[in-house]
């Protein structure tokens, strides 16, 4: 029998172990105002990496949303429009600022939050916007950049899934106000817990800072509320060797969605990932959609693959407004989310990293075929 072809799983080696002992032999495990020399060192890198100016290292995903809603001044009163086909951490991160969460629906082929939706939710308190880059392939930016320019609103993308991708040949994190990442264990790139925040805006970059270390202009001298959401210094060495990687990462990624597709595409009965014109896809999920299926037929499916060690996963089969706390707590606000809905019931997705190899990409594909046959 096979060993279980995980959904994602870490990609490490020598690298990140020797930077981690390299800094426990060092001592320098943190720093107080959260930019010790691991942490600057990954920032400059991820920076870079992204074409964005400035790049601030936080604790995890949810964090740097969180922080990045706080920068644009989001607080009690105020709505934010952000995808129910999504992971909670933003809507979450929303609630924490007191603020609202407005949910908008998605396009039902590429999953991202569609603009018509978002105009329809817009108020006069609509302060932001969370465009999320689902399983990796990015929202459309530009678009939603020249809504929120005319309307007078942030855009925060959340890029957690998406390191590494671009729109219109330029990468995920240098195009919208501030851009929010996740370092989780089974990301693109991880640091065990992280996430990161970028933005070319040099008062958000100010503001961040301040926010991840308590507010502080200067250690023990808050100006504005903050809190603690340091990074460790053995996370940001971790971090670091694992962006010298991400490349190579990406493009067997790509390889194996590739062969996926190839493989995939003679069933007929599955509407398969792609990527629209101007956006490259950074294959964090590749993820399939059963036409006419309800939710029962689609997790016994997802079932029988786990039966033959493949690892398949429903995000999301509960979409945000569904769960308890948003259903029934008078904390958000939606319109009709149809698409959003069917989605929920329909998808589901399959591993393509990279450690995955081209013969694993085959069985997994082999093995949906027959299923579903
Ligand atoms: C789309 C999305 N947003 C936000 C997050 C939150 O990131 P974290 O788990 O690092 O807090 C995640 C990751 O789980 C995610 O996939």
């Amino acid at each position: 029998m096979r060993e279980l072809i995980r959904i994602n799983q870490p990609f490490l080696g020598k690298e990140e172990i020797d930077s981690v002992v390299d800094v426990l032999r060092s001592g320098v495990l943190t720093d107080k105002s959260g930019m010790g020399p691991r942490v600057l060192e990954f920032e400059r890198s991820f920076a870079k990496f992204v074409g964005a100016k400035h790049a601030i290292a936080v604790v995890n995903g949810t964090a740097a949303l969180h922080a990045a809603l706080l920068a644009a001044d989001v607080s009690v009163g105020d709505e934010v429009i952000i995808p129910s086909f999504t992971f909670v951490g933003a809507a979450n991160a929303v609630v924490l600022t007191g603020a609202t969460p407005v949910f908008a629906d998605i396009d039902k082929d590429s999953y991202c939050m569609r603009l018509d939706s978002v105009e329809e939710a817009l108020t006069r308190k609509t302060k932001a916007v969370i465009p999320t880059d689902m399983y990796g392939l990015p929202a459309d930016i530009s678009s939603m950049m020249d809504f929120a320019r005319e309307k007078g609103i942030a855009v925060i993308e959340d890029a957690a899934q998406a390191h590494g991708a671009q729109f219109n040949g330029k990468r995920v994190g240098s195009i919208a106000d501030m851009t929010c990442f996740s370092f989780y264990a089974g990301k693109n790139l991880t640091t065990g817990e992280g996430g990161m925040v970028t933005t070319n805006d040099d008062s958000y970059a100010q503001a961040l800072r301040m926010i991840r270390s308590q507010g502080e202009q200067r250690p023990y001298w808050t100006v504005r509320l903050g809190t603690n959401y340091h990074i460790t210094e053995m996370a940001a060495a971790i971090g670091f060797a694992q962006l010298k990687k991400l490349p190579a990462f990406l493009e067997k990624r790509r390889r194996n969605a590739e062969i996926a597709t190839e493989r995939l595409s003679m069933s007929g009965k599955l509407f398969l990932p792609h990527e629209p014109d101007g956006r490259s896809h950074s294959w964090y999920l590749y993820t399939v959609r059963l036409r006419g299926v309800n939710a029962a037929k689609r997790n016994k499916i997802v079932d029988r693959l786990w039966n033959k060690n493949i690892e398949s996963a429903v995000y999301y089969a509960t979409p945000v407004h569904s769960t308890p706390y948003y259903r029934d707590g008078n904390v958000s606000r939606r319109g009709r989310l149809p698409e959003t809905e069917k989605a929920s019931r329909q998808v589901f997705s399959l591993p393509v990293h990279p450690k995955l190899s081209e013969s694993d990409i085959e069985y997994v594909s082999e093995t949906l075929r027959k299923t579903i046959a």
